[in-house]
């Protein structure tokens, strides 16, 4: 997943490119590049990682033009070097590019037998030397880059510029997201809205297979076939203010800490205080009819949708399958028609999500989106949306998301409970104050950021941590342990609490701390149980539980942290807190890039 954009305009087209490829920076950072056209002839500055190392190189070596595309990379083909930096150019024609060529390895073949020299290990480079083949003096850049996509397997987002060319910029998509800028005498591309965001707010989004020849006047915009299509022109609610860390250390510290006013703001989103009321956005099918709900997701995200499955079966009496997107889009289930597919999704782009959306609308599913980013693929592509109010979440490990995922979920489980009738009126009153409470007590949850640094002194040395939890409890702690691997680097598995005498409490020993997510519920007793049986083995219980369960476990754990009494409910929302913090304080003991962790990035818009 790259970030590409570009423009065409009558302004210095190098530091735009630059601003735009920071405000992307969050989907990829192995890599940069751009390129412009100067007297005609095109020109490249590349460097190896952050952005901030491009912007160094184009002061260095100042760089022309008005017309240009940029690109910032998240290696798929090709060691991240500057060879394999985007633009790719054969001098005549540059790409940036953003997916994933299938099959390049023949088109390169065939460009070779041409005589054709490739300078890259990259599949994007083939888009390059097919154009190129195909621009003659008989076939002018327009027809030759409609031939060449139609050559292209694959999924890419392209933005294409031509030696010679000083009116003319290409944009095409398939698979990957795109959006047409619109400006005074100006024409932009760009991944997402907040790329474009300083220049314009004024946005069209390509559909799949679409096509755009932009020109300072204008755009014109094919569709797969070659047909021209209007796609509509929309104003992006996006601010062009440059997201800050407001004087915190790391986005992702912010964001946690964003997290009491991002889950009020998203519950009374759906949340009459006054009538005490839950009212779900505009739903276009009658949700007392669902007699099934598949959920889909990737990541944490669909950690989110595996407490939501707890909370749908137990309060909405509807059954639930999951899975994760990558799974469920090959495994082909077989979906009786009027089922609800969810889809459940920070970012909105991430591919194999949207590819498991377009599965299930074959199967005659309705179709509800839960994204962060509503002018996204799959909120566009859906019959409902759902929305988080979590405001844009920059750090690569989601923290603010998730729980407001995770509250729009248990809104959206009260609201299909009552729909179904199976939710009394004082049992939906219980659910709805425990709701209420959920951002003082995520306040409150904080306070123990200091106690939990602490701890995080004594877990960072370790190889392998595991994380245990029961019933509602147990995605919190694959939560905990993703949060955990994904920024300290150190293994982490999460677990079914009670699966531990069925393997891994073979693994327990002082040197392997385990972490445990055990409010004072139903199946509190159990998890005590399984917390026996490692401290039994030596292991170094970690444990996040309330008053109740603190007392109950007495000095058999080595840390305790007490979080405030809630509703079992809405405990997945409050503990996911802890988890975040403790991954957090780890990886800035071990000296990781907390913000933008090695080989990750924020929307994986590849498969
Ligand atoms: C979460 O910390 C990771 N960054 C990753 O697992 C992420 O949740 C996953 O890639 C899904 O992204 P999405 O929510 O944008 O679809």
């Amino acid at each position: 997943m790259c970030g590409i954009v570009g423009l065409i305009g009558n302004k210095d087209a190098a530091p735009l490119l630059v601003d735009a490829l920071r405000r992307l920076e969050y989907r990829g950072y192995d890599s940069a590049g751009l390129a412009t056209l100067v007297n005609g002839s095109i020109e490249r500055r590349r460097a190896e990682g952050k952005i901030v190392n491009l912007d160094a190189c184009t002061r260095a070596q100042p760089i022309g033009g008005t017309v240009g595309i940029a690109h910032t990379r998240w290696a798929t083909h090709g060691v991240p070097v500057e060879r394999n930096a985007h633009p790719h150019t054969d001098g005549r024609v540059a790409v940036v590019h953003n997916g994933i060529i299938e099959n390049f390895a023949e088109l390169r073949a065939e460009m070779e037998a041409q005589g054709r020299v490739f300078q890259s290990d990259t599949d994007s480079e083939v888009v390059v030397h097919l154009i190129s083949s195909y621009w003659t003096d008989e076939c002018g850049p327009v027809e030759a880059v409609k031939k060449a996509l139609a050559r292209l397997e694959g999924a890419f987002a392209l933005g294409i510029i031509f030696a010679g060319e000083h009116d003319l910029m290409i944009g095409a998509r398939l698979g990957s997201p795109l959006a047409i800028g619109y400006g005074d005498g100006e024409m932009f591309l760009g991944s997402d809205a907040m790329a474009l965001a300083p220049m314009t707010n004024r946005l069209s989004y390509l559909e799949e297979g679409d096509w755009a020849v932009l020109r300072r006047g204008g755009v014109e915009i094919f569709d797969r076939a070659g047909q021209p299509v209007q796609r509509p022109v929309q104003v992006s609610a996006l601010s062009a203010a440059v997201i800050g860390k407001g004087g915190f250390r790391h986005f992702m510290l912010k964001e946690i800490y964003e997290q009491p006013q991002v889950l009020g703001d998203t519950l009374h989103s759906m949340f009459n205080p006054v009538e005490r009321t839950l009212t779900l956005p505009e739903i276009p099918f009658d949700l007392s009819a669902v007699k099934r709900v598949t959920i889909v997701a990737c990541g944490t995200s669909f950690y989110a949708g595996s407490v939501a499955r707890y909370w749908f079966e137990s309060l909405a009496r509807v059954p639930v399958d999951i899975d994760v997107a990558s799974e469920f889009r090959y495994r082909e289930p077989v979906m009786e028609p009027g089922g609800l597919a969810l889809f459940i999704s920070q970012s909105g782009e991430t591919a194999d999500t949207l590819a498991a959306l377009r599965y299930c609308k074959a199967q005659g599913q309705h179709i509800v989106s839960l994204v962060n980013v509503t002018e996204s693929s799959m909120a566009r592509e859906s019959d409902a949306i759902l929305q988080t109010l979590a405001g844009p979440e920059i750090g690569v490990a989601s923290t603010k998301a998730f729980t407001t995922q995770l509250m729009v979920l248990a809104c959206f489980a009260v609201a299909l409970g009552r729909a179904r009738g199976v939710l009394s009126a004082a049992e939906e009153d219980r659910l709805s104050a425990a709701l209420v409470e959920v951002p003082a007590r995520a306040s409150e949850v904080l306070n123990h950021d200091e106690r939990i640094r602490e701890i995080a002194e004594e877990v960072m040395h370790a190889r392998d941590v595991l994380y245990l939890g029961r019933g509602s409890s147990y995605p919190i702690a694959l939560e905990g342990a993703l949060k955990l691997k994904e920024i300290s680097y150190i293994h982490a598995e999460g677990y079914a609490a009670g699966e531990m005498k069925h393997g891994p409490i073979a693994l327990i020993d002082e040197k392997v701390p385990v972490v445990v997510i055990a409010p004072h519920d139903s199946l509190f007793e159990k998890t005590a149980s399984n917390v026996q049986e490692v401290v039994a083995r030596g292991g170094k219980v970690v444990f996040f539980s309330d008053e109740h369960g603190v007392k109950k476990m007495g000095q058999n754990a080595v840390f305790t942290i007490s979080l405030p009494t809630v509703d079992p409910f809405v405990a997945p929302i409050l503990y996911a807190i802890p988890v975040q913090l403790l991954a957090y304080h780890i990886a800035v003991l071990k000296g990781t890039d907390v913000d933008q962790p090695r080989n990750l990035a924020k929307s994986v818009t590849v498969e």
